[in-house]
């Protein structure tokens, strides 16, 4: 029978915990989440086993990355579940910190990123969102102090911003990129897909369809921007309201004209119903 991890709430447990897990000069990755865990989030909690002795899992629903009209109230909040399933992967420490704890009454501080955090991505529809990202990720790397992070693919944009600012900041944590994980059809696994009714559950495979085959169609030589138009063209057609397709440098994300200005990756953010989905590949 797997133990069950250790469990934080308060700073000063956190403390004492990783202290614990420390001894005998173990290091630590830190799988940072929302909670509401799937295969996606357990897959980065393997990954991180790979790299470190130790592996810590925060959930905290951080409430400065939303923007007062976005789903922070209806943000699936599932900890039985979660803990049950980081019990079952032998994860040592779940750092679950109360809001009070994360910020305290007066706090004040933020992290402005630039660069990958103002790409006109996530960033043009959701302006407050990667400062609250990157303020609360520097949070969890000072309190767990761990040698590693892993982040998902899936949250590109993201996972370029946080590996940039670890690297300018200093923050002594090696950043660790984990492939995107997917539904049979195809789909992105996300916590927010249980949003979606069965005929949007049904058509959402439509974003991956679109990804894989301009990446194909871009890779043979054909022109980016009649390739990016005929995508845009089959998601909208699909029901979707799109927010963007676009191709982009694979590390910097910024704009390319070329195929010969690579590595690229191609980026998707569209909404279907009340859910918005994002998505990409490599090309
Ligand atoms: O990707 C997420 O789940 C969140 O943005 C993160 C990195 C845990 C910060 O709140």
């Amino acid at each position: 029978m797997p133990r069950s991890p250790l469990i934080a709430r308060s700073l000063p447990v956190l403390k004492r915990s990783v202290d614990r897990l420390r001894t005998r000069k173990a290091n630590l990755a830190l799988v940072p989440t929302m909670g509401a865990l799937h295969e996606g989030h357990l897959s980065l909690v393997r990954l991180a086993r790979r790299r470190a002795d130790k592996v810590a899992v925060s959930i905290f629903v951080n409430p400065t990355q939303f923007a007062p009209h976005e789903d922070l109230d209806a943000y699936p909040r599932t900890w039985k579940s979660d803990l049950a399933k980081l019990t079952e992967e032998g994860v040592d420490l779940v750092w679950a910190p109360t809001a009070p704890a994360m910020y305290p009454e007066g706090f004040v501080t933020r992290v402005q990123v630039e660069g990958p955090a103002t790409a006109g991505l996530e960033d043009r529809f959701r302006p407050h969102f990667f400062s609250g990202v990157a303020t609360v990720v520097a949070k969890l790397f000072t309190q767990v102090r761990p040698e590693f992070a892993v982040f998902g693919e899936k949250d590109y944009q993201q996972l370029k911003v946080v590996t940039r600012m670890a690297s300018d900041l200093d923050l002594g944590v090696r950043i660790v990129g984990a492939p995107v994980v997917r539904e049979r059809d195809g789909l992105a696994m996300s916590s927010r897909n249980v949003y979606l009714s069965p005929d949007e559950r049904a058509t959402a495979p439509v974003l991956y369809r679109v990804l894989k085959d301009a990446a194909r169609n871009i890779k043979a030589g054909d022109d980016l921007a009649s390739v990016l138009g005929v995508g845009c063209a089959r998601i909208a057609q699909a029901g979707f309201a799109l927010d963007y397709l676009e191709v982009r440098h694979a590390d910097t994300l910024a704009p390319v004209r070329s195929i010969t200005e690579g590595p690229l990756r191609l980026l998707v953010a569209a909404r279907i119903g009340g859910t918005r989905l994002i998505d990409n590949v490599r090309v």
